[in-house]
């Protein structure tokens, strides 16, 4: 049995054996031996044990604290980044809301508007309407967006950069499909979607004028109608027509877009149709529960432009014949 003195002693030593316990030598609640000069024989004290089974409960705490710590703090910030999230998109949702409740920003520039619309009236109209408030089957109302009224101008233009490619049923190309955009025509672009969203920024605009064919449309256009003049200026005017309404769905050159529109190029529905069906099929488009759909895609009706004329779609045949090489170039143009 351990004298009074003995327990003393244990216990004025113990803080030597501190490190040995927290190395893990306390086996079995047994603690190592106290080698502290003046006594080598064991201390089977329990209290000694206790003690020592103690302090490494508090090193062991010290040697967690720290983990611990870490842990809570990485689930704070997840939670915070959740947090941050739900907020954003509460603030989101009423952006449009806010838009429409609050002063309205300046009027847009006419230059920038009146550019802006003749760059989306050629390529965003196709999915998302005339005055941006979309189209059933296609692009998103553009109005009633608090995506677009949320986001800053420079944001949405990056926005147009990328686009959705991936959505489905209906992806939005990056720059609608026009890869030539430059970044002042998505500003301009912009600008006139914020006078769509918002008619306070809109400022009177002349009426539109029609884009004009380049030199470069009106040479292939005379190659390709081999010389006749006449023949040839349908075909650039389809050309330009064509690169403004049809390539948001088909391409530069009608090589198609995969999950938008099929290739017009060397297209067997093309030359199956004499000038007359292909304009009423133009006319018409083709929705997805028709029986003809192959995609599962929406063809708008005039693919989404209501401002072209018969002549204008007779104008983009001529172009699409060019690109059918199976048949003699231009031969169904000819009226
Ligand atoms: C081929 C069809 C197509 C064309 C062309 C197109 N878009 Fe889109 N756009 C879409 C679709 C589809 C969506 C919605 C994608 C989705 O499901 O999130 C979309 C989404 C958007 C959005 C996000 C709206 C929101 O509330 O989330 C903006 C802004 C937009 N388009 C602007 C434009 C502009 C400007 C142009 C012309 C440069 C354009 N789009 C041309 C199909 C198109
Ligand atoms: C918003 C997208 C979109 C636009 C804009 C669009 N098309 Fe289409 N078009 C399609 C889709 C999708 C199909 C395929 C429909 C299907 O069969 O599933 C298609 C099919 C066609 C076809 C039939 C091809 C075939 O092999 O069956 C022709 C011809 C055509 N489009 C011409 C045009 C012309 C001309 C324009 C411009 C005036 C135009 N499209 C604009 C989406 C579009």
């Amino acid at each position: 049995m351990p004298s009074q003195a003995d327990i003393r002693r244990t216990l004025r030593s113990g803080s030597r054996s501190e490190v040995g316990a927290a190395a893990g030598s306390v086996e079995n609640g047994e603690p190592t031996p106290v080698k502290s000069g003046d006594r080598d024989e064991r201390h089977p004290s329990t209290v000694s044990g206790w003690r020592e089974a103690g302090v490494a409960f508090l090193w062991a705490c010290a040697l967690m604290a720290p983990m611990l710590g870490i842990g809570s703090a990485m689930m704070y910030s997840d939670w915070r980044r959740a947090e941050d999230a739900r907020l954003a998109a509460i603030w989101e949702a009423q952006a449009y809301e806010r838009l429409v409740a609050a002063p309205a920003a300046g009027v847009v520039p006419v230059p920038e508007a009146v550019h802006g619309r003749e760059l989306f009236t050629g390529v965003c109209i196709a999915c998302h309407g005339p005055q941006g408030t979309g189209v059933k089957g296609l692009g998103k109302n553009l109005v009633e967006s608090d995506f677009v009224a949320a986001r800053s101008d420079e944001e949405l233009r990056q926005f147009l950069v990328t686009g959705r490619p991936d959505a489905r049923p209906v992806g939005m190309p990056p720059k609608g499909g026009r890869e030539d955009f430059t970044d002042d025509d998505l500003r301009h672009i912009v600008a006139y979607v914020r006078g769509l969203q918002d008619p306070r920024r809109m400022p009177e605009l002349p009426a539109a004028v029609a884009a004009a064919p380049s030199e470069e449309q009106k040479t292939a256009a005379l190659k390709a109608a081999g010389g006749n003049a006449e023949l040839a200026g349908y075909i650039a005017s389809g050309d330009t027509l064509f690169h403004s309404t049809c390539i948001a769905c088909h391409g530069k050159g009608g090589v198609g877009i995969q999950g938008n529109g099929k290739a017009l190029v060397n297209n067997p529905f093309i030359q199956s149709l004499d000038d007359d069906s292909l304009l009423a099929f133009v006319k018409q488009g083709r929705s997805p529960s028709d029986r003809a759909s192959t995609t599962g895609i929406q063809m708008p009706p005039k693919g989404g432009n209501p401002a072209l004329s018969d002549d204008d779609v007779l104008d983009i045949i001529s172009y699409l014949r060019t690109l059918q090489p199976a048949k003699p170039v231009g031969a169904g143009a000819a009226k």
